[in-house]
């Protein structure tokens, strides 16, 4: 899968994907990421890419030029499944969405800044708006950081254990059981019997009954049939 990022702030997430297990799934070529910087496809002198609103009020617009130049451009190399926005008005990204959008060939992830892009590439250019909560942050690229590591990180082969991927929270609707490791007795805190009988089918049903508990007690809007 292949995932272009355009920001102004290029710098802010080059590092993130240069990490861990963003890093190896490139260099594992199960993901190509590309940060591309808005400046670039910009003709102004002083490379600014945005503008007054009309209207008089606050805040600085994202110009439509560069951005329909950049997306333009790389359109013309190969076609894309989805031209995203990050914006806090977007829908809101859960682990739905990071399944579907695995499944994808090419994806463009454009980061919102300032007050927001001009509405007229919402209109024409994208084709989702997803935000990743109900806050806003100083601009779109943690968004598009966040979007891009919760889809490539469950592609088949990022994760050695892909069993672990798929027990993840929020893969079947359920928040994931707790987890144990050496020693099993610390201070006096015990880890739970069950985990240590050997008894692999008598695990896997406490791991259940525990994720149900979990759900409800912290997070029973899960349980609703409405999944999206
Ligand atoms: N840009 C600023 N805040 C955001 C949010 N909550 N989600 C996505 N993009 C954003």
């Amino acid at each position: 899968m292949r995932i272009d990022i355009i920001t102004v702030l290029p710098e802010m997430i080059e590092g993130f994907f240069n990490c861990s297990i963003m890093s190896r799934a490139q260099k594992k070529g199960l993901a190509e990421i590309y940060i591309h910087n808005l400046r670039d496809w910009t003709f102004d002198k002083y490379r600014r890419v945005d503008d007054y609103p009309f209207g008089g009020s606050a805040g600085m617009v994202m110009k439509i030029e560069p951005i329909d130049r950049c997306i333009s451009e790389l359109r013309e190399q190969r076609e894309y499944d989805e031209v995203i926005y990050t914006t806090p008005d977007g829908k809101m990204f859960n682990q739905h969405m990071a399944n579907d959008l695995s499944m994808k060939q090419n994806l463009i992830i454009l980061c919102g800044h300032f007050k927001g892009i001009d509405q007229r590439i919402r209109e024409h250019l994208i084709t989702k708006e997803i935000s990743i909560g109900d806050y806003v942050l100083t601009g779109g690229e943690i968004a598009a950081a966040a979007i891009a590591d919760a889809v490539v990180r469950i592609i088949p082969g990022v994760i050695s254990d892909e069993q672990s991927a798929l027990s993840d929270s929020f893969q079947d609707n359920l928040l994931a059981p707790p987890v144990y490791t050496r020693p099993a007795e610390y201070k006096g805190w015990k880890v739970p019997d069950i985990l240590l009988s050997g008894h692999e089918a008598n695990i896997r049903n406490w791991e259940l009954q525990q994720s149900i508990e979990r759900t409800k007690r912290l997070r029973p809007d899960l349980l609703d049939d409405n999944i999206d």
